[in-house]
């Protein structure tokens, strides 16, 4: 059945495909749907009367590139909804994937309430959702981005009240992973990283470039300056036989990989994939017995 809104839907899509965006239709049906505060598939159920001028403003937005998230004021992360917007990373896809293979290890270990510690939490999208999908876990989230860390306190806030948590489970901590957590040296059953891994200097597409943080982005020449640090940071957490994540570049597997070597107390590390395929994130295992 076509309205009035489909039709504009379809005439904003050719405006943002225009304007180089990636999924034109999907963005501009997306928008519709956050004007009108509907579902993408109940789009036809709006009636003709409700045309609203927003939907052109927040077109003429995404036009100029602005990420689809900050301009509907969500990002969808598994099974969360979260609060993003200037100052705050987008949460991805692709971490979806390292956060469902930390779920997996989390729920086949043999702990009670399992320790994890999210480095560079961001939004909190991380450590929410191993919080939501694994209710025994006790999440550390560290963020020492002064902005990052107000959208993680939202959110937080926002899904502890819901009460399908138990108030404490995700604890945001201020400042820089490297030096935070003392108190959990050794004890740590899982650090997870989404860290900067962006060569400085390379090039990214303007919703990137413009509007994620640049804290988030950014890691030094060869991008991997963030990702030394957790491995590091990894090995004071972590308890013998305890596990590490750390997403990377669809292009630094190999060198992300030997970021996490045997002689450093390292065993089973692995490249790991995300949907498209393309490596994404390494794992291993701490011996507890490192140089
Ligand atoms: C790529 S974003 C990922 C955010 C979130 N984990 C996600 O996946 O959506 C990296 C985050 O790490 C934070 N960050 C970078 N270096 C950090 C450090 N040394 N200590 C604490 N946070 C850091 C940045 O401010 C940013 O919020």
């Amino acid at each position: 059945m076509m309205s009035l809104l489909l039709d504009e839907v379809a005439l904003a899509a050719a405006r943002l495909a225009e304007a180089g965006v990636d999924s034109p239709r999907t963005d501009a049906e997306l928008i519709a749907a956050s004007v009108h505060r509907v579902r993408r598939g109940e789009l036809h159920t709006v009636p003709d009367s409700a045309f609203d001028a927003r939907f052109w403003a927040d077109i003429a937005r995404r036009a100029a590139r602005e990420p689809l998230q900050h301009i509907t004021g969500q990002a969808h992360f598994r099974y969360l909804e979260l609060e993003v917007g200037p100052g705050v990373f987008v949460p991805r896809p692709e971490t979806e994937v390292m956060t469902g293979w930390a779920i997996g290890r989390l729920g086949e270990m043999d702990v009670a309430g399992p320790v994890v510690a999210d480095l560079g939490t961001g939004s909190g999208a991380i450590a929410l959702a191993i919080a939501q999908e694994m209710p025994r876990a006790r999440v550390h989230a560290v963020e020492a981005d002064p902005l990052a860390r107000a959208w993680a306190e939202r959110n937080i806030t926002r899904y502890v009240e819901s009460a399908h948590y138990t108030a404490g489970r995700v604890m945001l901590h201020a400042g820089d992973f490297s030096e935070s957590l003392g108190e959990l040296d050794g004890t740590v059953d899982l650090v997870i990283s989404n860290p900067p891994y962006i060569p400085v200097g390379a090039s990214v597409p303007p919703e990137v470039g413009e509007y994620d943080p640049p804290a988030a982005l950014w890691s030094g020449a060869d991008g991997l300056n963030a990702i030394r640090a957790v491995e590091r940071t990894a090995r004071r957490l972590l308890r013998p036989g305890g596990l590490v994540a750390v997403e990377h570049g669809a292009q630094q597997g190999a060198a992300v990989y030997w970021v996490f070597p045997e002689e450093s107390g390292w065993r089973d590390t692995r490249n790991n994939k995300d949907l498209a395929g393309r490596d994404r994130f390494v794992t291993a295992a701490w011996t507890g017995e490192g140089a």
